[in-house]
């Protein structure tokens, strides 16, 4: 999902402010169904052109761009349609997060959402083969069909369209609600049908009031989990913020978070943040045996750009870039970004704590010679 997320990484900071909540956002999808719809990159391009409010190159009319169905489109729909249209071509997600989950009424998919937002993750939706209705969970109703199988321990319903594998992933936010203090029976189909010995994996959940009950251990106890961290159960009224006081208490990737890209311009000492792609740890790589000093040509009014003395993995996709973007261009050149544009860059870094005007100010105009280190 570094394809599909980092599609549109940049864009969902940009984006999430204009669209959450936002009713401009809502579109009449009820006549349009997506079963059978191929979608394309140009698709893809096209929703977040819409979602950025750029002219697109297609009438959008009509097109089956709700992929959650909850009538709108938004940024989740742009990456559930980039995960689908690298699926149809084969291309392998880079990103070792996976946020899965299984909500019936969509309290657990908005916190879902919102780590998605948070963490650049791939997704993945349990379904149910049969479908909950209404009806079968209407718990105050012992013969409901989510009472019953809560009940049975044995029971494991089967899922729609199972995710053919989670190997690439190593790290699994696992959502779900709770049912009579437990996890869904069918969150013991999906942790049953793969290999969570390697895994880190961490459950969170919504309830009406209680806890995260008994499935943490059940989780446990069911498959052999490489680590199982501490869960988190929300309220539906939880927020973003709530979800990103939770996250950033977890112990993950914390060997890494002191490592910083060093930027040396004009005697100014910049840090910056490496992403999570082949490029940037190639990049890492290299400046630990010795810094580089490189020259960076003005272009465009929005960034500085110049050679690296080696070519680095390229996993281009479209960005629209924001002040302190450090991207890799053509595989082999590195552009600092003092503001924004968009193409189709692999991701190197960010500058920390700088505003775009600070950074033009620093930079200058013309060319500028900066030296990395790591
Ligand atoms: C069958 C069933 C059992 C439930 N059991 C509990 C429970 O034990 N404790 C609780 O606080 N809420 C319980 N709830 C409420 C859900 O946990 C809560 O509404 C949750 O946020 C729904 O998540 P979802 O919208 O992602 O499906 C239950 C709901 C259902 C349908």
């Amino acid at each position: 999902m570094k394809h599909l997320l980092a599609i549109c990484s940049s864009a969902l900071i940009a984006l999430s402010a204009c669209f959450s909540g936002s009713s401009s956002t809502k579109v009449e999808t009820a006549e349009i169904t997506s079963d059978g719809y191929q979608y394309t990159i140009q698709d893809v391009r096209n929703l977040q052109d819409f979602l950025l409010t750029r002219p697109t190159e297609e009438d959008l009319t009509g097109k089956p761009y709700d992929m959650n169905g909850d009538d709108r489109w938004d940024v989740f729909d742009l990456c559930l349609m980039k995960r689908e249209v690298l699926k149809d071509m084969n291309i392998e997600s880079d990103n070792d997060t996976l946020v899965v989950y299984f909500s019936r009424t969509g309290n657990t998919e908005k916190i879902a959402e919102y780590l998605i937002e948070l963490t650049d993750a791939d997704s993945y939706v349990i379904e149910a083969a049969v479908p909950y209705t209404d009806d079968d969970i209407k718990y105050q109703d012992d013969n409901c069909r989510a009472n019953k199988e809560q009940n049975d321990k044995t029971v494991r319903p089967e899922i729609a369209d199972p995710i053919s594998s989670i190997d690439s992933y190593d790290t699994i936010f696992l959502g779900y609600p709770i049912w009579w203090g437990q996890e869904p029976r069918i969150i013991d189909t999906f942790l049953e049908s793969y290999d969570f010995s390697e895994k880190t994996v961490i459950p969170f959940c919504t309830s009406g009031s209680s806890g995260i009950g008994t499935s943490e251990e059940n989780i446990s106890e069911l498959v052999t989990i490489g680590n199982q961290l501490e869960g988190r159960r929300f309220p539906a009224s939880a927020t973003k913020d709530d979800v990103k006081a939770w996250y950033d208490t977890l112990p993950l990737n914390k060997g890494n978070e002191d490592m910083k890209l060093k930027i040396s311009v004009n005697g100014t000492e910049l840090t910056a943040t490496l992403a999570d792609s082949t490029a940037a740890k190639e990049l890492a790589e290299k400046l630990k045996s010795e810094p580089v000093t490189l020259t960076l040509n003005e272009y465009g009014g929005f960034e500085k750009v110049g050679k690296l003395p080696w070519s680095l993995t390229k996993t281009d996709e479209s960005i629209v870039t924001e002040a302190g973007d450090i991207m890799l261009y053509q595989g082999n050149q590195m552009t600092i970004f003092y503001n924004s544009n968009s193409w189709s860059y692999t991701k190197l870094g960010h500058i920390d704590n700088i505003t775009g005007e600070e950074l033009a100010k620093l930079f200058g105009e013309g060319n500028i010679t900066v030296t990395l280190s790591y």
